[in-house]
């Protein structure tokens, strides 16, 4: 049932690691809120923390202009835990961001994060706290959506990097290994990779034999392939204290004393401009967001299924982990391609 909006306000906070997009996210929260509904827009710095230290500024149209194409969040972040204990006053900070949340007036907040963070949302909600989930991460891994924003921005960053590597590799005749990122997942290596001409592709989702690796490479050594691209998402079974591009180009020095490098890509995935596509998903998902509030729903988190913009309950998805499936589509493909997942023999 709508309710009357004007002069609603309604907090936004974006918590977790960051990436391109946020800042698009909070511009079609805050555009859509103001604009559409006359509602006042309250933007919360530092994740959580912000909550629990009252530091709040109110977000008015002109300050929304000039942050489409801005990278990062205007607002901060953090990796505070509300439902942990304070690491330094001991105190369990859910009940402080409660009083708070009242004590500044919010209607609705609108949590902007990835699958932790989402399911700290989860968790506010059953406390009575008017919540609406936004699905942020370059990962790619919150359950309950076809995609988040800032993955399309990281595979296209990990995507050129990969293709600056066939020059510099074939020049030298060597096999590039490129670590990305993914967290506990493989959807930035694997589609990166794919997209990047990947040759073997590892991720955390299909374990991988180097054996198997090895016999791949010296194989395509021996049909006059000049190079090779490997190309692993940091979370794939390794040593501690090792990464995963040294472990892997390490394991194919050993096994086939082929000139290996490698190249950790790093935070670079997360940062500057997002692609046009993150920008329009991430508008889209903060004007839904929007809109949800005005139908007076929560305790939902707003999601992409297949070309339709929605929302599903947040208890059945918060802190889910959404995995690459072996059986992918894209997984399949590849393989009839000839690219190694490590697994079976090519
Ligand atoms: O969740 C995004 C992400 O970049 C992961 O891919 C990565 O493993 C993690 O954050 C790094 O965390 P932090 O920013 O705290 O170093």
């Amino acid at each position: 049932m709508a309710v009357s909006t004007r002069g609603m306000k309604i907090g936004i906070l974006t918590a977790g690691g960051d990436c391109p997009g946020i800042n698009a996210a909070i511009r079609g929260v805050g555009k859509t809120a103001i604009a559409e509904y006359g509602m006042k827009v309250i933007g919360i710095s530092s994740g959580f923390r912000g909550l629990i230290d009252k530091e709040f500024i109110e977000l008015e149209e002109t300050q929304l202009s000039g942050m489409l194409t801005l990278g990062g969040t205007i607002l901060g972040t953090s990796r505070d835990k509300p439902f942990k204990n304070d690491p330094v006053t001991g105190v369990n900070m859910s009940k402080i961001i409660k009083k708070n949340y009242k004590e500044i007036g919010l209607d609705a907040l609108v949590v902007i994060g990835g699958n932790g963070t989402q399911k700290t949302a989860a968790k506010l909600a059953a406390e009575g706290m008017n919540i609406i989930g936004l699905p942020k991460t370059i990962d790619n891994d919150v359950y309950g959506t076809d995609v988040t924003f800032g993955f399309d921005t990281a595979v296209s960053i990990a995507t050129e990097a990969i293709d600056r590597l066939h020059s510099t590799a074939n020049s030298h005749k060597r096999i590039m290994v490129i670590e990305v990122m993914g967290h506990h997942t493989g959807w930035i290596s694997l589609y990166s990779g794919v997209a990047g001409g990947g040759d073997v592709i590892l991720i955390p989702e299909i374990p991988y034999d180097m054996d198997i690796v090895a016999r791949y490479l010296e194989k395509r050594v021996k049909n006059k392939k000049a190079y090779s691209i490997v190309v692993v998402a940091e979370g794939i079974e390794k040593p501690k204290g090792i990464s995963a591009a040294s472990f892997i180009s390490q394991s194919i020095r050993e096994k086939t004393g082929l000139e290996t490098r490698e190249t950790i890509l790093g935070y670079v995935q997360r940062g500057g401009s997002p692609t046009a596509m993150d920008r329009i998903l991430a508008t889209r998902y903060g004007a839904h967001a929007v809109e949800l509030i005005a139908e007076g729903k929560f305790g939902l988190m707003v999601c992409k299924d297949g070309e339709t913009i929605t929302s599903v309950p947040l208890e059945q998805v918060g802190g889910k982990l959404k995995l690459v499936p072996p059986e992918h589509s894209i997984i399949k493909k590849s393989r009839k391609m000839g690219i190694c997942f490590g697994d079976r023999k090519v």
